[in-house]
């Protein structure tokens, strides 16, 4: 049987964090199946594993995250860089899209206190969108699950702040807590359902940064060149931030012929080199080959 997945659909979904499901298709049959991160596969509603789905298995969607995830590789050189871009500049609005559970939504405002303290206040509260709608119910709890290696880049990153930023109340695996964040994380994000995509016309004009991070691999090729033809059409100080599972070869080729150029650590920002880049129609008519679409 032929599902029609979208990543809306109400099936069995993740949880917490590091429990996260990835959504597979078989490309030979078409059928949907989800595994976990613990790599049991679970069948999804209107299909079931076998060997054949995990021969054949390309990646549609996924939850999954942490916090500091690289890149950029260092998190407090990222928002001093931001802020030096923004000095005179306010208000400047954060959107970050494919927020997940809501972990990098607050290893951003962490790396925001630690690194600019006071002069962080005119960055949040920071609009956090996924696609997901279970997601997003999730991030809206304000809790989170962490694993050790969470809790050790958090200390790391914000010396030895975990217990500053969150409080475990349950402990789910021997090596990971649920944890709910702390009062001085929870009113500087906003968590809604929309796709990055959609969620492009819900920015306003002028100071932007956009973390995008992480699910370019998951959209269709054509939705990747609109969103790419929407992102240069937006006027103002405009920058985004990518992930480091967004680059490759093709990826770099699909930005510079829309007209980014990389100034910093995944940092992109439209350099109007007018000599090098396609029209809207020829962005659409590029033959661009995302990651899981070949
Ligand atoms: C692999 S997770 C990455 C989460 C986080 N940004 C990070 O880098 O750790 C991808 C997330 O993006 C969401 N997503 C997938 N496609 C999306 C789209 N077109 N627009 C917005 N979110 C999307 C998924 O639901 C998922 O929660």
């Amino acid at each position: 049987m032929k599902v029609n997945f979208l990543p809306s659909q109400p099936y069995n979904k993740p949880s917490f964090g590091t429990n996260a499901k990835t959504y597979y298709r078989n490309t030979l049959t078409n059928e949907c199946f989800s595994k976990d991160y613990y790599s049991s596969c679970i069948p999804c509603k209107d299909s079931c594993e076998d060997d054949t789905q995990k021969t054949h298995a390309s990646i549609i969607n996924s939850n999954a995250t942490w916090f500091f995830r690289s890149k950029p590789y260092d998190w407090l050189e990222l928002c001093k860089f931001l802020n030096s871009k923004y000095k005179n500049s306010e208000p400047v609005n954060i959107y970050q899209f494919g927020c997940s559970d809501g972990s990098e939504t607050y290893t951003i405002i962490m790396s925001l206190l630690e690194a600019l303290h006071k002069d962080s206040e005119k960055y949040f509260p920071i609009q956090a969108y996924d696609i997901d709608p279970d997601i997003i119910e999730k991030a809206r709890s304000k809790q989170v699950c962490c694993n050790l290696s969470d809790i050790s880049s958090i200390d790391n990153n914000t010396q030895q702040g975990f217990s500053k930023y969150f409080s475990t109340i349950a402990k789910v695996t021997p090596t990971s807590y649920i944890a709910s964040a702390n009062d001085i994380l929870k009113d500087k994000a906003v968590f809604k359902v929309k796709s990055f995509l959609e969620g492009l016309d819900d920015i306003k004009t002028k100071n932007n940064i956009i973390f995008c991070r992480n699910f370019w691999p998951y959209m269709k090729d054509e939705e990747a060149k609109e969103c790419f033809i929407k992102m240069r059409n937006l006027e103002g100080n405009n920058l985004f931030i990518f992930g480091d599972f967004d680059y490759d070869m093709n990826f770099r080729y699909l930005y510079t012929k829309c007209g980014f150029e990389e100034i910093f650590d995944g940092v992109l920002k439209k350099n109007n080199l007018q000599a090098t880049m396609y029209s809207d129609d020829e962005i659409r008519k590029m033959d661009y080959h995302g990651y899981f679409h070949s």
